[in-house]
């Protein structure tokens, strides 16, 4: 995992946009983005590790995504344009990469700069309900992700947008950290 600033010059959105301005980790928590890191070994070990934190966060579900260019064929622009849309969801968005890398981009609050968060294989990562987000591949243009979900997989995505910025689970993510401020 590597995080940092996202320079927002032109440019594919699978490159890395990188301002050089690095984001802690300790960062990332102040706005309830959550990292952790399982190694994927030979011998299993990370599946038990994945099941315990699934047992102990009560994710019940869970379900396994490949995106990649060759997978995704003619739909490749229009689906890397779709996970790019800023949006929040009014549930968690838990991911642990399983194969190849992408980049989450976070809304920084009270900022509403953009954070790029690089994960490979091994990289898990946890989005509270209410953030403003979006997803692409990097220039490996692949993945193959595991999506755990509290409850029944849930997918809806709610556009950044006026209706949006009073969606009860966006302003109690505001709410719970402190000094964030909501849409003027
Ligand atoms: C998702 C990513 C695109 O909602 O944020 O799956
Ligand atoms: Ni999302």
């Amino acid at each position: 995992m590597r995080a940092y600033y996202f320079d927002s010059l032109p440019g594919d959105q699978r490159l890395p946009h990188d301002s050089t301005h690095p984001v802690s980790e300790e960062t990332l928590k102040a706005i309830g983005v959550l990292y952790s890191r399982i190694p994927i070994d030979a011998a299993g070990q990370w599946e038990q590790k994945i099941n315990a934190i699934a047992s102990e966060r009560a994710y019940r579900n869970h379900d396994i995504i490949s995106i990649s260019k060759a997978g995704l064929g003619d739909e490749f622009e229009s689906k890397m344009k779709m996970f790019y849309e800023e949006h929040m969801h009014e549930d968690e968005e838990i991911r642990y990469i399983l194969e190849g890398s992408g980049f989450f981009d976070v809304r920084e609050n009270p900022t509403d700069a953009w954070i790029r968060i690089h994960l490979d294989a091994g990289d898990m990562i946890v989005l509270p309900s209410g953030i403003y987000h979006r997803f692409t591949l990097d220039m490996g243009n692949k993945t193959r992700t595991m999506r755990l979900f509290k409850d029944e997989p849930k997918w809806k995505a709610h556009a950044r947008g006026d209706e949006t910025d009073v969606n009860p689970y966006r302003l109690e993510y505001l709410k719970s950290f402190p000094g964030m401020r909501a849409a003027a």
